[in-house]
């Protein structure tokens, strides 16, 4: 297999059939763009499983994404597709960087639901970017992103609703989207890498901020999530 790319947390290989690429889920965990790293053990696996359902679930209502079919417990067959370099963040209550930016204790339940998007660029450090300077440096279309944001509002209501069924309030999350076929799929993974999770009476942690934080067992938290959304 041809590696195509290699990220922080998964390695992309070209598929037999040209339309396709295979991820495999790695163990490592970055925070800070890379400036914290360390190899945790069976993340990979964990992963991969609860993007796996999620994405299914996604796609038993709708939404288009990339998955074409589970290969193993670290690895998936998807659709090519050209990323498109912004990611879209959906907030339901402010934490990490919303907090930080704006002055809002962590836990306040925001009035709307926010989409903030950024600039995916390691380089740059993924600063956050709007519609016009989006479409100035031509990164996407307004339309595109027109299409971005409403299905992103779309899988936030499917998500809080999957997750709070798992006694899990979904804080907020990221998303990555790519171009195929003149069509915008749902690329990369959701994971508790990708989003913040709290339990909805203790208020837990079970996402990627105990490994920022250093607040202990990262593992604990995201089996904890498999177990409550695996039917
Ligand atoms: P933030 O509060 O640091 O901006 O993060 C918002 C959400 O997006 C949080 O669930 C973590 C996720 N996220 C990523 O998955 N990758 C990233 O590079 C960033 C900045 C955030």
């Amino acid at each position: 297999m041809e590696k195509l790319y290699e990220g922080k947390s998964k390695i992309v290989y070209s598929g037999e059939d040209p339309d396709t690429c295979i991820i495999r889920y790695k163990d490592t965990a970055t925070a800070g763009n890379g400036a914290k790293k360390e190899d945790l053990p069976g993340k990979g696996k964990l992963n991969a499983e609860i993007s796996n359902i999620i994405f299914e679930y996604l796609m038993q209502n709708g939404v288009k994404t990339h998955l074409l079919k589970i290969i193993d417990d670290t690895t998936v067959l998807v659709r090519r597709a050209e990323i498109v370099m912004v990611e879209v963040i959906v907030r339901n209550i402010a934490a990490g960087s919303f907090s930080k930016k704006y002055g809002v204790p962590e836990g306040t339940a925001l009035k709307n639901t926010v989409v903030e998007f950024s600039y995916k660029s390691d380089e740059l450090g993924d600063p956050m970017i709007n519609d016009c300077q989006i479409t100035a440096i031509g990164l996407a279309t307004q339309k595109e992103l027109d299409e971005l944001r409403d299905s992103a509002l779309r899988i936030n209501e499917l998500l809080v609703k999957l997750f709070a069924e798992a006694g899990i309030r979904l804080v907020d999350f990221k998303l990555e989207f790519g171009r195929s076929k003149g069509e915008l799929l749902l690329c990369d993974e959701i994971s508790p890498d990708s989003c913040r999770l709290w339990d909805m009476e203790t208020n837990e942690k079970m996402d990627k901020d105990r490994f920022r934080r250093d607040l202990g067992n990262v593992l604990d938290g995201y089996r904890k999530v498999l177990s409550r959304i695996k039917v």
